[in-house]
């Protein structure tokens, strides 16, 4: 598997993938990848002019439609706007150690846009979804915990730590995911990935010297970081219930390749909890249908 790159996608014409928070760093280059490769891509994203922007730059093979992760009401009006089944989505689109904040729908800004918002995507379109969904998490998801506290209410609010949260969050639901879609039979699979340490916006955002230690150190360019995506979304040997990333040192920097994340990322009881949380906070119930199965 070493090696990997977007010249190893397999063709993708007659696919549709929705990449969300495609306007930028990952997901923007992800877009431009799979639409090499003749997928038609769904750029989902809340800021329609960077869209058409990313769109240009492209070239063709993309569409734009309207998703902002941090309203339910947008994530729910997209989901219903949808007319097409789709081979992949990635939940891809996240804020990175940003100053507390709520989103529309009042949850802590972490868990809503990187958590919340992609767990109620993805339930809405669960049953049009033929093969992957893929999570993006991150490598600083072993700093996490999540407590019975998610929204930061009862303890003290640190970024860092309300980020790595939300991304351990992104393991137990891409794990559980797996888990729920094996149990009836279905061949769409749940598949997390990260990128390593990758030069975006996001990855740059926090210059105070917690961020610089946290997420900073030579950065990857955004076309090797997204590599870890791009073959969990299209390499024909991904089985579910995995996490893709760099085969590097400390997992930073390299070719996609199947990586250990955190023994708490693979509790299974937490996960279940944070399911039926999930399920509360946003109101949407999970319904997999046997649709397809093997
Ligand atoms: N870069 C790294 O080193 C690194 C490491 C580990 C994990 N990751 C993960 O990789 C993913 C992509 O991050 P990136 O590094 O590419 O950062 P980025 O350049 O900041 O891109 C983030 C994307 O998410 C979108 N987004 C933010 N809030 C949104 C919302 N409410 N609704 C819809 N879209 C929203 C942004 O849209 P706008 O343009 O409208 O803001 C943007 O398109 C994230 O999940 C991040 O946690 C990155």
């Amino acid at each position: 598997m070493t090696g990997w790159n977007a010249a190893d996608i397999p063709d993708q014409h007659g696919r549709t993938v929705i990449v969300t928070g495609a306007t930028s760093g990952l997901g923007a280059e992800a877009a431009r990848a799979l639409a090499a490769a003749g997928a038609t891509v769904i750029l989902a994203c809340r800021d329609q002019d960077k869209a058409r922007a990313t769109a240009d730059d492209i070239g063709g093979g993309v569409e734009i439609r309207r998703l902002d992760l941090a309203d339910l009401s947008s994530v729910r009006a997209f989901a219903a706007g949808l007319d097409c089944d789709i081979d992949v989505l990635i939940n891809n689109a996240g804020v990175m150690a940003v100053p507390r904040g709520t989103t529309a729908d009042g949850f802590e800004r972490h868990l809503g846009v990187n958590h919340l918002g992609p767990f109620a995507l993805t339930g809405l379109l669960v049953n049009r979804v033929r093969g992957r969904v893929v999570t993006v998490t991150s490598g600083l998801h072993v700093l996490g915990r999540v407590r019975a506290d998610l929204q930061f209410e009862r303890r003290r609010y640190q970024r860092w730590l309300a980020y790595a949260q939300s991304k351990l969050a992104n393991l137990l639901f891409a794990y559980e995911l797996q888990r729920r879609l094996a149990a009836t039979g279905r061949r769409t699979v749940s598949v997390a990935a990260h990128p390593g340490v990758t030069a975006t916006e996001g990855q740059r955002a926090d210059t105070s010297l917690q961020g610089k230690v946290l997420a900073g150190g030579p950065a990857q360019s955004p076309a090797m970081g997204v590599l870890p995506l791009l073959y969990a979304a299209t390499a024909p040997d991904v089985r579910g219930g995995v996490c893709i990333g760099p085969d590097g040192f400390l997992q930073r920097h390299g070719y996609p390749t199947v990586v250990g994340t955190s023994r708490r990322s693979r509790d299974a009881e937490r996960a279940a909890w944070l399911w039926r949380r999930s399920e509360e906070l946003t109101g949407v119930r999970y319904a997999i249908e046997r649709i397809g199965v093997a």
